[in-house]
This record gives structure tokens, C-alpha cells and sequence, in this order.
């Protein structure tokens, strides 16, 4: 008898494997036809079909008949090519044994129509063939997240997740008790970015970030993954070239690597052509009224207004130019419109909404002092970020995008939960 190599899933299908295999992995589903076992073997690499014959090889048969819908096994067999076959290759069994059997799974068809029963039941209905696509599609657009920054000269940094500052405002603040005095946790590192631009120059992070949502939607996590950059000598339109850029090579990787996932997930994705549309806030409020979602010059645009518009357009764009009262104190305003931030939110089209926010700092030491003051915030806990405006602060910006909403988007995805492992949201701290 041949000598069993180890292969993989993907690689038989790809016909990259040699003819005698061994193959790890779990029984995603099994039927069984007179005296033949089809078993659609999951491994990390995909999916492959192992037949067992009764009277080939007992042994194999038995273990085959015998293993359960989610047992972890290993088989060894001959690849045949077959029409029939899912791929068109089957592993034809010599051994199958049965590592660790599975006990009868809990996840019936009828139970896994209700989301909130596979969220409670996350451990383990995360093998699903969806959980698994969004899984893959997540590493991969943090894979080009990687790359981009890299070939683009920017330094990873890393960043406290215990703070004092709350960088987006008070209200989604979750504080910690810290030896008897309070902290909070990080919602964005972006303040520790702008510290390092001296050291560094160009430099981006990604690590979780901390909301306390008190909204439950489609696009709140209370703690989520945040890819953010920082730029020093780069103002607001270097910087929306750069998210946009950012973007598309998230599209473009996963279009190019994770083509079966789209189609698990029922996805139709498409390269978003360069340059994204900018429209400018007062133009998206005039659009807003005209869809039937009036809302006032100096509110943020809420999430209606923010849906419609994004329904009307058929890739990302920018919306640029926002009120000084929809937007975080940091922000640099131009010099003939005092009210109006030169920053602009990325937001996806089809009604899946914002993806990014990115804006220009205040680098002036006295404009971000009275910035500080007029707005009523504690001085102290601002000290060292207004300090940086002392030692040699050029102008910059950057921005911050969330892994779990680009995913979310990128396939397809109802729900943001779906594009984390395990999800925190209001009412979400388990398992
Ligand atoms: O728009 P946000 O609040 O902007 C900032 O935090 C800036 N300081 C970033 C920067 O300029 N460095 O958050 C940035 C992005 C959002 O556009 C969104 O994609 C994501 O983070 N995000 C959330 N994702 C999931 N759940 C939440 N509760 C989120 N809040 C923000
Ligand atoms: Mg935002």
C-alpha cells in the first residue's frame, strides 16, 4: 500500500495533492446511500467529500458509518476525480478513524433559523459555512490592511486600552475601576498616534476599541476592532485619498483570494473605481430633505439621513465638511468658515452607512487650548495632548475605520455581529 501524505481540503480539490492522502479534520455533514458513507469533510482550507464503501475497506466503513456531524477525524484514502463530487474530487477511504467523537449536535435546522439562539450557541455555531466565509473575508481585508500600510511606509504602533482622555466624547465612555481611581477604556488610539507622528511620521494601529453603545443596531459593537492611521505634513485631502486607497485594496484583495466566500454569503462585490465621490455635508442635507429626512444644519447626519443617501449611491463616498458641533473638539476648522471641520466621514453605499471618520488636527498649542476651554473640558486630562502642540507639531490628519463595519460590508453581511467571532453589544457579554 502507498504511503498516506498529508494534504489538505483545498489542496485535493485544486488537484495539488498527491494521490494517497491523509486529511484532518471535522464531519461538517454525513448521508449514507445502501452501503456507501458520503462524509463532506471541513478543514481549515474548505470543504472535501470522502466516500466509504462497505466491503472496500471495513474498517473505514465502520468508522465512516459511525462518526457523528462534528467529530474530529482523520481519514486516509486514494483522490479519485468525480463529476459528482462537490469540486469534482472525492477521497476514497482506506482508514477513517474518529479522533474525538462528537455528541449529537445541538444545532438542529429548525434551531438555526433563529439568529439569537446561533449568537447564544456562538462556540459553536461559528463552524457554520457563513461564519466561516465572514471569518476568512475579516482576515483577509486585515491581511491587505497590513500590506497597504507597509507598502505605504507607515509604522504599526500599539497603544494603551487603559486611558484617561476619552477622545470621542463622554457619553460612550466605559470606566474601570483602577486601584481606586477611575480609568476608562480606549475609544481610540488616536491621540497616542498623534504623540508618536514626531518619532515616526506616518504611522496606523489596530487594536480594539471600547463604546458604550447604549443603541442596539445593526452597526454597534461595544467593543470592536479599529484600524487607524496618522500623518504628519498631511492635510484632509492626502488623507481621504488614503482611506480610499485603504478601502480599495480591502475590495481588491478579497475579491482576488476569497471568491468561494462571496458566494457562500450570496454577495455580489465589485472593484469601487478610485477617486470615491466626495459630497459635501451641506449637499447631503440638502439631499436628506429631498428623500424625506430633513435634519438641521449643525447635527450630525443621523442614521436615516445617512441610509438614504447611502442608498442613492452604488459605491463609497465621502461626505465631507461637517459642522464643528457634529464633531469631536480636536478638529481643525477652515479659516473662513470657523464653523465647518475639514474631516469627512467614509460611508458605504446600499444603506450600510459609515465605514470611516477621519479628519485634520488642531496643531496650533493656542487654538486647541481655546478649543478646550470653550468647549467646558477638563484641562487636565488634555494636558499632555495639548503639550505635544509645544515641540514641533506640523500640520496632520488621519482617521479611524472599523474592521467588523468594513467587513460588514466587503461580504455582505445583515448584521455587524456577524463579522465578529465573538460579539459585544448592549445586551451581548457571552461567551
Ligand atoms: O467615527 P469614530 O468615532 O472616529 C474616531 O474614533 C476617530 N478618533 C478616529 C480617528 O480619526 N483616528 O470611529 C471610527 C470608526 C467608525 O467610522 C466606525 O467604523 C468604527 O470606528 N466604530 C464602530 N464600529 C462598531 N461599533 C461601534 N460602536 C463603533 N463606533 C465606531
Ligand atoms: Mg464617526
Amino acid at each position: 500500500m502507498s504511503a498516506f501524505e498529508l494534504s489538505s481540503a483545498a489542496d485535493v480539490l485544486a488537484g495539488r495533492s498527491p494521490a494517497s492522502v491523509e486529511v484532518r479534520g471535522w464531519v461538517a455533514r454525513k448521508h449514507t446511500v445502501g452501503g456507501l458513507v458520503f462524509v463532506q469533510l471541513r478543514d481549515g482550507t474548505g470543504y472535501v467529500q470522502v466516500s466509504a464503501r462497505k466491503g472496500a475497506s471495513d474498517a473505514a466503513y465502520e468508522g465512516a458509518r459511525s462518526s457523528t456531524k462534528e467529530s474530529a477525524v482523520v481519514v486516509r484514502g486514494e483522490v479519485k476525480d468525480d463529476r459528482r463530487a462537490p469540486g469534482g474530487k472525492e477521497i476514497s477511504a482506506k482508514e477513517f478513524v474518529v479522533v474525538s467523537r462528537a455528541e449529537s449536535w445541538p444545532i438542529t435546522k429548525t434551531a438555526a433559523k433563529s439568529a439569537g439562539f446561533l449568537f447564544d450557541k456562538r462556540r459553536l455555531s461559528i463552524r457554520g459555512p457563513k461564519a466561516i466565509a465572514a471569518m476568512k473575508i475579516r482576515a483577509e481585508v486585515v491581511g491587505a490592511t497590513f500590506d497597504y500600510f507597509r507598502e505605504n511606509g507607515f509604522h504599526l504602533i500599539s497603544a494603551p486600552s487603559f486611558v484617561q482622555a476619552a477622545v470621542e466624547g463622554g457619553s460612550t465612555l466605559f470606566s474601570v475601576d483602577y486601584f481606586g481611581k477611575q480609568a476608562n477604556l480606549s475609544q481610540s488610539a488616536q491621540f497616542y498616534e498623534e504623540a508618536a507622528l514626531p518619532a515616526l511620521q506616518k504611522v496606523w494601529i489596530f487594536q480594539p476599541a471600547f463604546r458604550a453603545e447604549k443603541s442596539k443596531t445593526a452597526k454597534h459593537l461595544t467593543e470592536f476592532w479599529m484600524i487607524e492611521a496618522e500623518q504628519a505634513f498631511a492635510e484632509q485631502p492626502e488623507n481621504m485619498k488614503l482611506q480610499e486607497g485603504l478601502l480599495s485594496k480591502m475590495v481588491e484583495r478579497v475579491l482576488a483570494n476569497r471568491q468561494a466566500e462571496l458566494k457562500t454569503l450570496g454577495r455580489t462585490l465589485k472593484q469601487p473605481p478610485l477617486p470615491f465621490p466626495r459630497i459635501s455635508y451641506d449637499e447631503a442635507l440638502s439631499t436628506a430633505g429631498k428623500l424625506g429626512f430633513p435634519f438641521e444644519w449643525g447635527d450630525d447626519l443621523p442614521t436615516e439621513a445617512e441610509r438614504a443617501i447611502s442608498l442613492t449611491q452604488d459605491s463609497p463616498f465621502f461626505v465631507t465638511d461637517y459642522p464643528l458641533s457634529a464633531r469631536s473638539f480636536y478638529h481643525m476648522t477652515y479659516p473662513d468658515r470657523p464653523k465647518v471641520t475639514k474631516s469627512a466621514d467614509l460611508i458605504a453605499p446600499e444603506g450600510v452607512g459609515e465605514l470611516a471618520t477621519g479628519g485634520q488636527r488642531i496643531h496650533d498649542y493656542h487654538e486647541l487650548m481655546q478649543r478646550i476651554q470653550s468647549q467646558d473640558l477638563p484641562t487636565e486630562s488634555f494636558a499632555w495632548y495639548l503639550e505635544l502642540r509645544k515641540y514641533g507639531m506640523p500640520p496632520h490628519s488621519g482617521f479611524g475605520i472599523g474592521v467588523e463595519r468594513s467587513t460588514r460590508w466587503i461580504a455582505g453581511l445583515k448584521h455587524i455581529r456577524s463579522a465578529s467571532l465573538f460579539p459585544r453589544t448592549l445586551s451581548r457579554i457571552s461567551p
